[in-house]
């Protein structure tokens, strides 16, 4: 039975540790994707890209972050990322978010009263849209969590991938079985972050 809305919000969570489930297959991403496509855009303008990365693709993305992570880390301090880096690449696949730049830039063009607004906003559509895929995923049952290599692996990516110039890496979701339970989580007060007036 399908988990109802609250269900779906509480269980989405940041699954760092992931393994490969034979279940979830392209279809499955498929089916996540086309829920995800309800989220909003500024003005509707559908600005963000994704590249759905699976079998020898999505290892060999974990393989570019870990080759640029060497460049960067101390030696014999990469053990640890190495640890995480695993738990990401043990996954079924990996979604690259990308905003395309040049649809930013022709929506500054069209609506010049908003052109200072649009860089916040692509940002704002690719965000929403992490969101939604991932509570997708969730509904599913298909555990995934957000990271933030950018803009270390994308120039390999770009070539790898056959990216266009114009798009913007944003985020990465590497999905797949969860590996581990996520610890309780924990939220600041109500009335630090919520005020009504009545
Ligand atoms: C904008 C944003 C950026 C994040 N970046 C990362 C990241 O780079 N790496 C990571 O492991 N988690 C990242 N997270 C996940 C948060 O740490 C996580 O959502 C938060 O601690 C709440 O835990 P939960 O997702 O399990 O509910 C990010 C979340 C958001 C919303």
């Amino acid at each position: 039975m399908k988990p109802k809305f609250d269900e779906v919000m509480e269980k989405r969570r940041s699954i760092r540790t992931l393994e490969k489930d034979s279940r979830i297959t392209r279809e499955t991403v498929e089916k996540a994707i086309a829920l995800a496509r309800h989220a909003p855009s500024a003005y509707n303008a559908q600005t963000s890209r994704l590249v759905v990365l699976m079998g020898g693709g999505h290892a060999k993305f974990w393989d570019i972050v870990e080759k640029q992570l060497r460049r960067v880390t101390p030696p014999g301090a990469f053990a640890r990322t190495q640890k995480k880096l695993d738990g990401f690449r043990g996954g079924n696949g990996t979604v690259l978010f990308y905003e395309d730049m040049a649809e930013t830039e022709r929506m500054k063009q069209d609506f010049p009263t908003y052109a200072d607004k649009f860089d916040q906003w692509a940002q704002h559509n690719n965000a929403i849209l992490e969101y939604a895929l991932w509570l997708a995923f969730a509904e599913q049952g298909v555990a995934a969590s957000l990271q933030h290599y950018n803009p270390l692996v994308d120039a390999d990516s770009a070539k790898e991938w056959n990216i266009p110039e114009t798009w913007s890496l944003v985020a990465q979701m590497p999905f797949g079985r969860a590996a581990e339970e996520p610890g309780p989580r924990t939220f600041k007060p109500l009335d630090e972050v919520v005020t009504f007036y009545e």
